[in-house]
Formats: C-alpha cells, sequence, structure tokens
C-alpha cells in the first residue's frame, strides 16, 4: 500500500495540534517513513466553528461513518474525549480493523482493558501515549526501555492544569478560579474541569501507569483521591514559610506485594525536584530494581506536546504495517494479577 490514511475524530486543541503536525510537517514524516501518511478526514460535530487551524474543507465531515466505516482509513485518531461517544466510535474502529490512536485516559482507565482485547481480536493495535504525561514518553519507556525491570515505585505530577494552577497561586498569589480560567484559555483543561481539579484525571493516569508498571489493573474507586479545591492561599503561605511548595502528586508503590495508589496534594521541600516542575509542565519518577531511580519531564498538556505524542503513536502503527507487524509493543500491561490496591 502506497499511502496510509488517517481520520480523526474532534478537531478541538489535541484534533488541532495533530493535524497541524500532519499537515505541515508531513514532507518530514513522509521521508522518515519512506510512505506517504495522508491525513483523509476529520470528524466533528460542528463544522461552521472556526477553528485554531485551517484544514482542506473536503476532508471535514460531520458524519462519523464516514471517518470508521470508512474502508480507505487504515488509521482512526480519537480526540473527542469523555467516554460516549469516544469509546463507541473506538469500538466500532477497531471492529472495522482500523488501529486505533487515543488520547482519552477516562476511557483507557476504564476500558482498557476490554479495548486492547479488541484490538488484539481483530489484528489492530491500540496506542495511547499521550493519554498521559501530554508529550512525555513515559508509555513508551515503560513498555520497551524498562521492561527489563521490576518497577517498585511510580511518582508524579501528571496533571498540567492542577500545576499551574498551584504554579499561579504559588509564584503570583494568584486566585483559584482566575487560574483555573487561564488554563482553560491555555488548552489544558478537560471540558470539564472538575475531573483536572478533583484529581480525577490524575488519577486515571495512575491507573493507566500502574497496569503497564506493575502488571495490575487498579479500578479507579481503589484509588485514594483528594484534589486542590481545597488548597487555599493560606495553606501555599504556610508551605512557603517551611521551604516547601504544595504540588499535586499521583503515587504508585509496590507494598509488601499490593499496590498502594493515591493522588493528593503534597508539601514537596524546595530542594526536591519535583518542586521546580512548574506551569503545565508534568514529571514522572519511576524506580526500578535494575535501573534505579529516572525522572522524565517535559509539557503535560497543550496541542502541540500532546499532537507530538499522538502523531509519534501513528507513525509507529504505520512501520507496523508496513513491516506487517502489528501489535509490536504487544500490551501484557492489562493482565489482571494477584495485586490488589491497599485501600479496597
Ligand atoms: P476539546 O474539547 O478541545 O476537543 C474535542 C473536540 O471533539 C471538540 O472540537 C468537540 O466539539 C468535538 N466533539 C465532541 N463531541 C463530538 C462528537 N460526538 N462527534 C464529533 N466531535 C465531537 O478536547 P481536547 O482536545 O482538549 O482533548 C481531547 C482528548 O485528549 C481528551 O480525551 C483529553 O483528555 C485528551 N488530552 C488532552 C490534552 C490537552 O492538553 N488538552 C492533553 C492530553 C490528553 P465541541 O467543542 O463542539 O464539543
Ligand atoms: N487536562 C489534562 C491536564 C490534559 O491538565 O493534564 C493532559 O492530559
Amino acid at each position: 500500500k502506497r499511502t496510509i490514511k488517517l481520520g480523526i475524530l474532534g478537531l478541538g486543541t489535541v484534533g488541532s495540534g495533530v493535524a497541524k503536525i500532519l499537515l505541515e510537517t508531513s514532507k518530514n514524516i513522509n521521508q522518515k517513513m519512506k510512505k506517504k501518511l495522508e491525513l483523509a478526514k476529520i470528524l466533528d460535530k460542528d463544522l461552521t466553528r472556526e477553528r485554531e487551524i485551517e484544514v482542506p474543507a473536503e476532508i471535514m465531515t460531520d458524519k462519523p461513518e464516514e471517518v470508521l466505516e470508512n474502508p480507505e482509513i487504515d488509521i482512526v485518531i480519537e480526540l473527542i474525549g469523555g467516554v460516549n461517544p469516544a469509546k463507541d466510535f473506538m469500538i466500532r474502529a477497531l471492529k472495522a480493523k482500523k488501529h486505533v490512536v487515543t488520547a482519552n485516559k477516562e476511557v483507557m482507565a476504564k476500558y482498557g482493558s476490554d479495548l486492547l482485547d479488541l484490538a488484539e481480536e481483530n489484528g489492530v493495535d491500540l496506542y495511547f501515549e499521550a493519554s498521559v504525561g501530554g508529550g512525555i514518553p513515559i508509555i513508551r519507556s515503560l513498555k520497551e526501555s524498562l521492561t527489563a525491570n521490576k518497577v517498585e515505585e511510580i511518582m508524579g505530577i501528571v496533571n498540567g492544569t492542577t500545576n499551574y494552577i498551584l504554579t499561579k497561586m504559588t509564584q503570583e498569589g494568584a486566585d483559584f478560579a482566575d487560574a483555573l480560567a487561564e488554563a482553560q484559555d491555555l488548552g489544558y483543561a478537560e471540558a470539564d474541569p472538575t475531573a483536572d481539579v478533583d484529581g480525577y484525571d490524575a488519577a486515571y493516569k495512575l491507573s493507566i501507569l500502574s497496569a503497564i508498571a506493575f502488571g495490575s489493573r487498579i479500578d479507579i474507586n481503589d484509588i485514594y483521591l483528594e484534589g486542590i479545591s481545597k488548597v487555599t492561599q493560606k495553606d501555599i503561605t504556610y508551605a512557603k514559610e517551611l521551604n516547601y511548595v504544595i504540588k499535586l502528586l499521583a503515587i504508585g508503590k509496590e507494598v509488601d506485594g499490593k499496590i498502594e495508589a493515591r493522588v493528593h496534594p503534597t508539601m514537596i521541600p524546595n530542594n526536591h525536584p519535583l518542586a521546580a516542575v512548574n506551569d503545565s509542565f508534568n514529571a514522572v519518577f519511576v524506580k526500578g530494581h535494575a535501573v534505579g531511580e529516572l525522572m522524565y519531564y517535559g509539557r503535560g498538556a497543550g496541542s502541540m506536546p500532546t499532537g507530538s505524542a499522538v502523531v509519534a503513536d501513528v507513525i509507529d502503527i504505520a512501520r507496523n504495517i508496513i513491516n506487517d507487524a502489528n501489535g509490536r509493543i504487544a500490551c501484557s500491561c492489562y493482565e489482571e494479577k494477584e495485586l490488589k490496591s491497599i485501600n479496597e
């Protein structure tokens, strides 16, 4: 096949970044691939709205079947967000034997296991690098580069919106609501930002990371969860006086054969590397039995950084198609194991 055709579902913040990378750097990508990647269709529900990016009108559609059941399309990129209709669209695409790339942590945390099984049954790939850490290649690292390790601990700042809010409150004395509104304007927040502020987004990401790192699925309800809505300027000032900063941390640890999984605001000493992770940046610490400690750092949200991770997945799948090697990074990560959350 000379050309690999792509369909995007959802031309919002991330969809625009992905379309921009594909349309503006296609020559570069195609040279690397020695095959042509073509953005063939984009689905969105409102075709009249002004977008961050100009795309050829003829590739826009508001009819899901023109992407999901389009025989020409090889890879479907789901960037709608939320559970429905995103999950149903992913199921339709997989059943139509299309490879799927998604940035959707909620769907992957809640239904990833079933969707990965469905992908395998249909002989196609389902990749989800952008679902955790925006532009940071953390999923690929855990699955590939660190695969020799027994992971003992994962800890990090995995939500850009709350980190942006806490940074603004700490450095500028900003009001919570104003900082949240800025994070929304910058495209960091979820469509419903309570998912960010109340810690659910970080919990979805921790569930995905734990599944890969510890080989054990963690139900979202088993994660101890506390968001940042109760963090006040007073807390931040007290922390400052003690040479600490407050960050929302997601922590997964193996303790006595069980997984401890929690998300909550944490006081971090100013000289700790995580204290310097500001704005929408994310950072993830991983401790492996052989490699020791590693820290991954980068933009955890936003159109282009997230687009970078999505397009990397697309290119990986395209390479698999070219080499007839689908499922190259076959994922044993969602198998059930004996490990259980200590919070159940
Ligand atoms: P947006 O809300 O900006 O984009 C979603 C787009 O999908 C909007 O254009 C929306 O239209 C459209 N849409 C909604 N429902 C439908 C439908 N039924 N059919 C067709 N189109 C539809 O979200 P983001 O781009 O921010 O996020 C997309 C995904 O990426 C989410 O899963 C999110 O969690 C994830 N993600 C986001 C990051 C970020 O920095 N923003 C980073 C990493 C992951 P309308 O606006 O009219 O509803
Ligand atoms: N709303 C998410 C965040 C987007 O703020 O981190 C990136 O997953």
